[in-house]
This record gives structure tokens, C-alpha cells and sequence, in this order.
């Protein structure tokens, strides 16, 4: 065969160093359990267009059910030549039963089998994460009613705009991950799709009921195109761009608290459990958290924007390049996994230095109750007699009273139009 260079890589085994390059286990164990379902199922498809027989298929699932118990309690063994996940399962299979193992993949390819696993993982992750956004709702609603008396410096152009309530400002952010959530549920509708028994191509040439595995992987429908179902990641792409919202979303959020944390604002102090100190500059209280959710919004937008330039110019069908899906996918859950729940985490516990100031208005309003006047008509001495804290400024507290009160169109931060933002909201995640 010569002395050409390339010649004993190219006849002998694989190049240990393209074998590493090729393989995607490290990762794509994740879906271990996906896996192992997407089998039983098939395996009862198999069984059912007889191309196995039923004691065969009773030794599938219970080899399965084996290799199920050995990856939960982390005693699953990766051996070199395990490529994936699927080749992981099957090889073990193998080991444990025998000669049946190698019925499983009759008709199946993992082209169908790689994209359906995915399917089913990515509907657990997205009930977890519509869990998490929805807890992150509930958190600032909850809020928002609480402190619905205290008010705010509205913003624009990052410039002193307008009087709001301060729980206006933070149901304009409950509203825009409220829409997230429904989005995710827009997103799971056409991930839920069952690409099983597609083939590699062109579909399975057996007698295998497709209906069948969609009742026992609970997926809603079945795939229409054998070619699209195997070679299309758009549900993979419409969830990293969901990804990529979302965080935006957070990282608004995250950037204004930020700010409002700083000495010169001092509108609100962050819970020491998401700050971190400085080993230099003791007086220091970081909002790491803060900064962490505003930059994981650019790692997420990355993720999007490699994938997207991933598949963009690729054939139809499964070309390798799809391969890349899962880490992007994975990253992306992780990743708002924990943003989320640290944002619920820190809308929770931030405390508002604005409280004080709120306590004293509320006992002002009793007062003026009591003497049966008008707010702005308590003298500087019934002031004085509440707090010390009372002087000649309070005049312009009052005026932002009444200007906050004029917005009572409904969206507006009259106390009536947020009163009803947060009913709203309650009503919607009763619905959700
Ligand atoms: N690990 C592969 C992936 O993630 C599975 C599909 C492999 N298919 C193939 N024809 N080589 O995409």
C-alpha cells in the first residue's frame, strides 16, 4: 500500500485523535434517560410488527431497565468506542443480554433516534424552566402588591422622567417574562413532536406504528416528513432564541437594580446571599449576581448566533454539523436554570432603603384620616410630631402623590391601574 503518509490512518482504525474529535458522549449522556425510553417504546413497536418476538422483547426491556438503573446510580461505565449516547446503550445492551441487542435497531437509525431523544429532553427542560419563570412571576406580583404604596423615580433615557410606583417598575418586568412563559409553551407545542420511525431518510420500510410510539413517549403528534424530522433542528434554534430573550429580559432587569444599588442611588440594598464581598476594599458589597445574570444574556445570545451560523448553508438531511446542537442546547437550560432562580432569589430578599420614607407617608395618611383633611393639608407640626424626618421637602412628597395618581388609565402607575396589573397577573398564573 505504499509509504504514503495518510495510508495507515486512512485503512487502519479510526485516528484516536478524530475518534476523540467525533465523539459527542461527554456530553450527550445527558440523555441517557431519553434514550433508554425512546428503546422501550421502539422495542414495542418491533415487537408489535413482529420482527421481534415477545420473549425478545422482554429481555430488550429489561436490559434496558438495567442500563437505566446503572446510569441513575452514576454506575454506568463509558468505554472507549462508546461514541454516543446511542452507541453507549446499545453496546451495553449487548453485554447484558446478548445476541437480542442487535434486533433494537432494526429500522432505526440514529439520525430519528438522536432527534427524538432531543425532543423528549427538551420538553423535560422546558416544563423545569417554565416552573422556574413561572416562581419568578408569582415572586415579583407578590411584591408588587406589598409595596404598591411606595414610589419611584421613573426613568427614560436613563434621565428623571416621571413619578411611577415602584411596583410599576417591577411588573414591567413580570409582564415581559409572563410573555416568555407563554412563548416557551408556543416553543414546547412544536418541539413535542415524535420523530421515531423515520430512519436515516427516507422512513422505515417496517411495519412500524408510529402512532404506537407516539402514545408511549406521550408525544402530542408525529412527525409529517421523514427528511425534515431527521435533518431540521428549528426547535433546537427557537429555544436557544428563547434563551437568548428571556436573559435579555433578566439582564434589563439586572442592570437597573444594579444601579439602583449604588451609593448615589441608594433606592435598594441586595440581600448579602447574592453579594460577595472584596478581599481588598472591605466597606465593598458586590452585586455579583446582578452582573452575572446581565453578562449570561451575551453568553446565551452566543450560543443562539453560533447555531444559527452552524446550520445556516448545510444540505438537507443529517449532516454531522447537527451534531453541535446539543451543547448549545444544554448550555442554554443551564443557563437560565440558574438565572432564573437566582432572579427569584434576589427580587425575594432586596430590600428597599424607600421603605422607611414609606412607613412615614403611611402614618401620615393616618394622621390626615384622623383630622379628617386632606393629605397635603397636615401642618408642618403634625409632620414634625411623625418624624424628624418630615421638613420643608415634604410638600414635594405630596406632589408625587397626586402625580402618580393621575396615570389611572389602565397600564398606567395610578395605584388603582397597578392594583389591576396585579390582579391580572394573579389571574394569569392561576391560568398557568
Ligand atoms: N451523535 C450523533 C449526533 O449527535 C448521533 C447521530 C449520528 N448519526 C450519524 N449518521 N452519524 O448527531
Amino acid at each position: 500500500k505504499g509509504n504514503k503518509l495518510w495510508g495507515g490512518r486512512f485503512v487502519g482504525n479510526t485516528d484516536p485523535i478524530m475518534e476523540k474529535f467525533n465523539a459527542s458522549i461527554a456530553y450527550d449522556q445527558r440523555m441517557w434517560d431519553a434514550d433508554i425510553r425512546g428503546s422501550k417504546a421502539y422495542v414495542k413497536a418491533l415487537e408489535k410488527a413482529e420482527l421481534v418476538t415477545t420473549e425478545e422483547m422482554n429481555s430488550i426491556l429489561h436490559g434496558m431497565e438495567q442500563i437505566s438503573e446503572e446510569w441513575a446510580k452514576g454506575a454506568f461505565v463509558v468505554k472507549p468506542g462508546d461514541e454516543d449516547i446511542h452507541t453507549a446503550n446499545e453496546r451495553r445492551l449487548k453485554e447484558l443480554i446478548g445476541e437480542p441487542a442487535g434486533k433494537l435497531h432494526t429500522g432505526r437509525s440514529r439520525n430519528d433516534q438522536v432527534v427524538t431523544d432531543m425532543r423528549i429532553w427538551l420538553c423535560d427542560a422546558i416544563a423545569t424552566l417554565k416552573e422556574d419563570a413561572l416562581q419568578l412571576v408569582a415572586t415579583m406580583v407578590e411584591r408588587a402588591s406589598v409595596e404598591i404604596d411606595v414610589l419611584f423615580p421613573g426613568y427614560t433615557h436613563m434621565q428623571r422622567a416621571q413619578p411611577i410606583r415602584w411596583s410599576h417598575w417591577i411588573l414591567s418586568h413580570a409582564v415581559a417574562v409572563s410573555r416568555d412563559v407563554e412563548r416557551l409553551q408556543e416553543i414546547r407545542s412544536r418541539t413535542n413532536v415524535l420523530p421515531l420511525g423515520s430512519g436515516a431518510i427516507a422512513g422505515t420500510p417496517f411495519n412500524i406504528d408510529r402512532e404506537l410510539l407516539r402514545k408511549e413517549l406521550e408525544f402530542d403528534g408525529i412527525s409529517i416528513n421523514s427528511m425534515d424530522a431527521t435533518g431540521e433542528r428549528d426547535f433546537v434554534a427557537e429555544f436557544l432564541f428563547w434563551a437568548s430573550l428571556c436573559l435579555t429580559h433578566l439582564s434589563k432587569m439586572a442592570e437597573d437594580l444594579l444601579l439602583y444599588s449604588t451609593k448615589e442611588f441608594s433606592f435598594i440594598a441586595l440581600a448579602d446571599a447574592y453579594s460577595t464581598g472584596s478581599s481588598l476594599m472591605p466597606q465593598k458589597k458586590n452585586a455579583d449576581s446582578l452582573e452575572l445574570i446581565r453578562s449570561k444574556a451575551g453568553r446565551v445570545l452566543g450560543r443562539c448566533a453560533g447555531f444559527m451560523m452552524t446550520i445556516k448553508g448545510l444540505p438537507s438531511s443529517y449532516n454531522k454539523d447537527l451534531q453541535e446542537d446539543k451543547e448549545a442546547m444544554f448550555d442554554c437550560f443551564d443557563t437560565l436554570h440558574g438565572a432564573l432562580r437566582v432572579t427569584t432569589g434576589v427580587m425575594s430578599t432586596l430590600k428597599l432603603p424607600f421603605r422607611e420614607a414609606h412607613g412615614l407617608s403611611g402614618r401620615a395618611v393616618f394622621q390626615a384620616e384622623s383630622k379628617n383633611v386632606p393629605l397635603n393639608q397636615l401642618t408642618v407640626e403634625d409632620l414634625a410630631a411623625i418624624s424628624p424626618l418630615f421638613d420643608r421637602d415634604v410638600a414635594a412628597v405630596w406632589d408625587y402623590s397626586s402625580s402618580v395618581e393621575q396615570y389611572s388609565a389602565p397600564g398606567g402607575t395610578a395605584r388603582s391601574s397597578v392594583t389591576a396589573q396585579v390582579q391580572h397577573l394573579r389571574r394569569w398564573l392561576q391560568d398557568h
